[in-house]
């Protein structure tokens, strides 16, 4: 159902190692496909997870335009692999650690890609927010999120926090993540956490038919575009409008050869 692609070549780029991350990458053209593989542990995710998130982010082909994030089995991930719990010590440099691990996350945003979750069943503490660190999210009817971090005495480190808030607003942020309840596929749709709500077996589909929708328009413009709506919250209506006028004599020049 999914495609598979050219996994050679992707490994001779990123010489990932799938048994050791739980992690499979797979580029087919100007489409990559990562896949969360450790479904018997519901694609909870390691350290190592991460840092091969990091690697691929750091190694993506350059013809890459769409990434998509996807987990086998019945759940999407069920967060960290809670045999990691404990292994980081307050005693060692915590905070490098953190930011180490979040790179994994950041990348996803860049403007010359877009990034789909495909989520189905469970999306738990890192689950729902590697779902979260993606531009868009298509969602089976099963799904479930759940930020479980404050009910485990942590917050969401992983770069969650500020797409929640983004897409949700505060209060209902306040409400999803200091309660750890379960977000369903009609709330997630209703909520703007999901684009899309599709039947379980349907998911890969909806994901092709986003992605050859993405395809369609011009590479350059949708990077800069994707820049500029990044920027917008951030930025006062003149100082977007001069973003957009940078960014429109920029396009002009290009299209017009100089
Ligand atoms: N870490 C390690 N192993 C996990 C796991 C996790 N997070 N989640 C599930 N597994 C393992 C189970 O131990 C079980 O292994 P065995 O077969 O060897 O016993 C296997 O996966 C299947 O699990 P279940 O039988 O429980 O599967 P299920 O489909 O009935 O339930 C589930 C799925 C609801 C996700 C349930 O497994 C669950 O609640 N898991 C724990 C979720 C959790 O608390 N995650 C941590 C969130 S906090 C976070 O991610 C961020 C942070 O930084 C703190």
């Amino acid at each position: 159902m999914w495609q598979t692609g050219v996994t050679r070549e992707a490994e001779r780029v990123l010489g990932g190692n799938p048994e050791a991350t739980g992690l499979r990458f797979e580029v087919d053209g100007e489409i990559a496909t990562i896949t969360l593989d450790r479904p018997e542990k519901r694609n909870a995710q390691t350290f190592a997870l991460w840092s091969e998130l990091t690697r691929i982010g750091n190694n993506l082909p350059e013809q890459v335009r769409v990434v998509v994030v996807r987990g086998e089995g019945p759940s999407f991930s069920a967060g960290i692999d809670l045999s990691m719990f404990g292994s980081l010590q307050p005693g060692s440099d915590l905070d490098s650690s953190i930011a180490e691990f979040q790179r994994g996350f950041l990348w996803l945003r860049r403007p010359d890609i877009v990034s789909i979750a495909a989520v189905q069943g469970h999306a738990i503490g890192a689950g729902f927010q590697l779902a979260l660190s993606c531009d868009l999210r298509i969602v089976a009817d099963d799904v479930k999120f759940c930020m479980k971090e404050p009910a485990l005495g942590l917050v969401p480190d992983l770069t969650g926090t500020k797409p929640l808030v983004d897409l949700v607003g505060l209060a209902k942020a306040v409400d999803i993540c200091l309660t750890a309840r379960v977000v369903e596929a009609e709330e997630a749709l209703r909520l703007g956490l999901a684009e899309r709500v599709v039947p379980r077996d349907e998911l890969a589909t909806a994901v092709k038919e986003k992605t050859a929708q993405l395809l369609s328009v011009d590479r350059a413009a949708a990077t800069a575009t994707k820049r500029l709506l990044q920027g917008a919250t951030g930025r006062s209506l003149e100082e977007q409008c001069a973003a957009e006028r940078a960014e429109q004599v920029l396009r002009i020049r290009a299209l017009n050869g100089g």
